[in-house]
Order: C-alpha cells, then structure tokens, then sequence
C-alpha cells in the first residue's frame, strides 16, 4: 500500500517538475521506465455549484490515529464487555447499524436512529440536536450512556490502564504516563476524521469528468436543485451545516418524542429542527430520519418533496433524485482491522449479563 502511495507520488512529482523543464531533443529522451499513460484530456471543474467535492483526509497524527482506530474497535470500553463503537457505527456499513434504533446494553432499545459517523468531522455540530460540539466531545457520551455502552469513564480508563499495551501506547503518542477520558476521546476523535469518503462518482463529475455520472443521475441532480433541496443540503458533505425544521411546510408526523434543538437551546422556535444529515453515503445508510420513519431511499425523497418543499414527484423524478443520491458513495475507510492488545490479569472483568 505505502510503497504504491509513494512511486504515485514520485510520477506526480516527476510532471509537474518536468514542466518546468525547457523541452529536450525527442532524440535525447531515453525510453521512460513506466510506459506514460495516453495524455489525459483537461477536466474542466464544475463552477457555481452548491455541492463541493470530498477531499482525501490529511492525516497529522499517525500514530494518534492508530490508537484511537484500536479504542473504536474495542468492546472493553464498555461494561458487558461487548459493544465497541463500530457496533452501532459499523465501518463494513457505512457507519452505521442499519436499524431503526441501536441496541445498546443489556439489550436497551436506544431513542433515536443512529448517524453515520462518516464525514462526520464536517458536521457543525454532533448528534441529532446538535448537543455535542465536536467529536472529541461527542465520543465520552456513548461510554458512560446507560443505554449504549453502559460504563463510567473512570471504569473505562481503569481498564485501559490494566493492560500494559495500551499504557506503553498512550506514552507513545502523548508523552504523558497516565491515560484519562480526555486523551481517549481526543485519540477517537482523530480517528474519526480519517473517515472520510472521497472519490465518489458524482465528485469526479463535479471535477469535470462528464461520463462519470449517467443521465438519469444528472437529471435527479438537477431536480434536486431546482426543487429547492439544496436549500438544506447543500456543501461539500450535502448537509450537516445547519439545523432546519422537520416538516417546513406540512408537519411530519412520528411517534419518536425526539424533540430536537430545542431541547439544547431550550428556544420553543427550534422545535423539531434537527441537524440536517449529510447525503454523503446515504445510500448505505437505511432506514432514514431521526425516527427512522424511512425504510427505503425512495420512501425518503417522497417524504422530503412533500413536507420541506410541497412537491409530489412522479415515479421517474423519485427514480432519477435516488439514482443522483447513490452516486454520492465514496471510498470506503481502508485499513486492516486492528489486533487489540489482550487484557492482563488485573483487568477487571467485563459484564454482560446482570445488573
Ligand atoms: C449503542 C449504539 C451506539 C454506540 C455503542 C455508539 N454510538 Fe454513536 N451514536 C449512536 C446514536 C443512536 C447516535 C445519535 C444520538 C443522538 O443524536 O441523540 C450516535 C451519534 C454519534 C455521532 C454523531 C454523528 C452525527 O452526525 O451527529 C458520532 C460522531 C458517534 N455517535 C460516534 C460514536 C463513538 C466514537 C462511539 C464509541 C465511543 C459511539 N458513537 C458509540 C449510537 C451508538
Ligand atoms: C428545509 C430543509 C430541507 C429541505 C428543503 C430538504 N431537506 Fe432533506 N432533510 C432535512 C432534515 C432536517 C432532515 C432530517 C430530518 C429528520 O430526520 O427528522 C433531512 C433528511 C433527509 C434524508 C434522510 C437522510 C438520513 O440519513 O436520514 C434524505 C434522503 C433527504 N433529506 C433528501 C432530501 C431531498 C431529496 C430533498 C429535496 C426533495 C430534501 N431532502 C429537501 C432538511 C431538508
């Protein structure tokens, strides 16, 4: 992998100082080592469009990264021993558990449909409501949620600190001998925004490749663009930048007594605003809304054109927004799955059943 990273990097270097270069004699050019690739035509970039593409995370912190990539994936940071993040944000999934609402410990139904966490690191804020103001914050919730991982932070760092791996790590990445819930979630936190989705058809096209998306894809987009969708979703992630009402012009009925940014502002006027989801992804991410009202991607986009905008699409105009949704699913998250370092003898013990 590192070694294809490396000789990409060595040809882009080679262009573009070649191009500086005064023009050699053809005579004089020896035969080049990798047989150059027919000239690219110029991808003119699409200008005036309310959609950015993803960019490839830059990544500061490897090593910061790799540790906090292992406490995503392990279950010890919960009490039963057996719930990890990527339980209810599975990385094979899009980021997400894929139900209506999560199952968190002891088998407790959870509240609320369960986000992706991918490009999650765009969002203005974190959850539903907004109520977490970054990752770093958001990623203590889960741990100490009674219904989710069902821990304390103090549980969850005295594991930790139980196994020498993890100790010798932690020193590693923050020069410092103890671990505490702030370095844990600042480690998580870095991990989550490598987990970016760049690549996704639609953004080749918005890099001016114009067969990267199909007609019917163009013309969904376009009519998400007409209609007024991007009124919300909008940007390099198609959401996640503001609070907007549940049902703008026709109320939207649910049971899910969710009451949205209102309960963090405590402002009657933000009743049932809730954080408008990315559609990066979406169409890995079913069933949809915070209620999850939503099963299929279809289901979605009738229920959007009908209570934001006032609109009924017809069967092909439902049928052309999906086929634009899906082209907007980009490269997974890459990596091999981390080998958690085993417990020692003084970890105190996970439990999954009783009280
Ligand atoms: C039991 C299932 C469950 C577990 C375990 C869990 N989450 Fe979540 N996560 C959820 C649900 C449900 C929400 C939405 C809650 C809300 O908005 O009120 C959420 C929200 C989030 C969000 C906000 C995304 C957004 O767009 O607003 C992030 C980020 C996140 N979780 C990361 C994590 C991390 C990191 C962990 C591990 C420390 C974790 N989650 C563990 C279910 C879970
Ligand atoms: C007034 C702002 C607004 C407009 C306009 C709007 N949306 Fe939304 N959209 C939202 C909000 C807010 C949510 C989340 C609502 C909830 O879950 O309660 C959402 C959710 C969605 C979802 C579900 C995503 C998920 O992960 O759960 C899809 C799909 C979607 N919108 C597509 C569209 C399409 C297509 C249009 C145009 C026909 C549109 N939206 C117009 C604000 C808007």
């Amino acid at each position: 992998m590192k070694t294809h990273f490396l000789v990409v990097a060595l040809l882009a270097a080679g262009t573009l100082s070649s191009c500086a270069k005064k023009p050699q004699p053809e005579a004089a050019t020896p035969p080049a080592p990798v047989a150059a690739p027919p000239a690219a035509p110029v991808l003119q970039p699409k200008t005036g469009e309310p959609v950015a593409p993803v960019e490839a995370p830059k990544v500061a912190d490897q090593a910061m990264v790799e540790l906090g990539k292992k406490l995503f994936f392990d279950p010890r940071l919960s009490k039963s021993g057996f719930i990890s993040c990527n339980s209810c944000h599975n990385l094979s999934m899009g980021g997400s558990d894929n139900l209506k609402s999560s199952i968190g410990h002891k088998w407790k139904q959870g509240p609320i449909n369960s986000p992706t966490v991918l490009n999650s690191s765009m969002n203005l804020a974190q959850f539903w409501d907004g109520r977490a103001k970054d990752l770093k914050e958001q990623a203590g919730g889960p741990i100490a949620n009674p219904g989710e991982m069902g821990f304390t932070h103090d549980l969850a760092v005295t594991v930790l600190q139980s196994i020498p791996a993890y100790v010798d790590e932690f020193k590693k990445v923050f020069q410092a001998d103890t671990i505490d819930i702030d370095k844990v979630t600042t480690a998580i936190a870095a991990f989550e925004e490598t987990l970016v989705t760049p690549n996704a058809r639609f953004d080749k096209w918005l890099r001016g490749d114009d067969a990267a998306i199909t007609k019917e894809e163009l013309a969904g987009y376009e009519l998400f663009k007409s209609s007024g969708c991007t009124a919300c979703h909008n940007g390099v992630a198609l959401g996640g930048n503001s609070f907007q009402k549940m049902g703008a012009v026709e109320p939207y009925k649910t049971k899910n007594p969710a009451s949205g940014r209102s309960a963090v502002t405590k402002d009657d006027a933000d009743r049932f605003k809730f954080k408008v989801p990315t559609l990066r992804n979406v169409e890995l991410t079913y069933p949809y809304f915070h209620d999850a009202g939503a099963a299929t991607l279809s289901k979605a986009v009738e229920v959007m054109g009908q209570i934001q905008l006032g609109k009924t699409f017809t069967v092909e105009e439902n049928a052309n927004i999906v086929a634009f949704l899906k082209s907007l699913t980009g490269d997974q998250p890459k990596f091999e799955l981390p080998q958690l370092p085993p417990s020692s003898d003084t970890t105190p013990l996970p439990q999954p059943f009783g009280k």
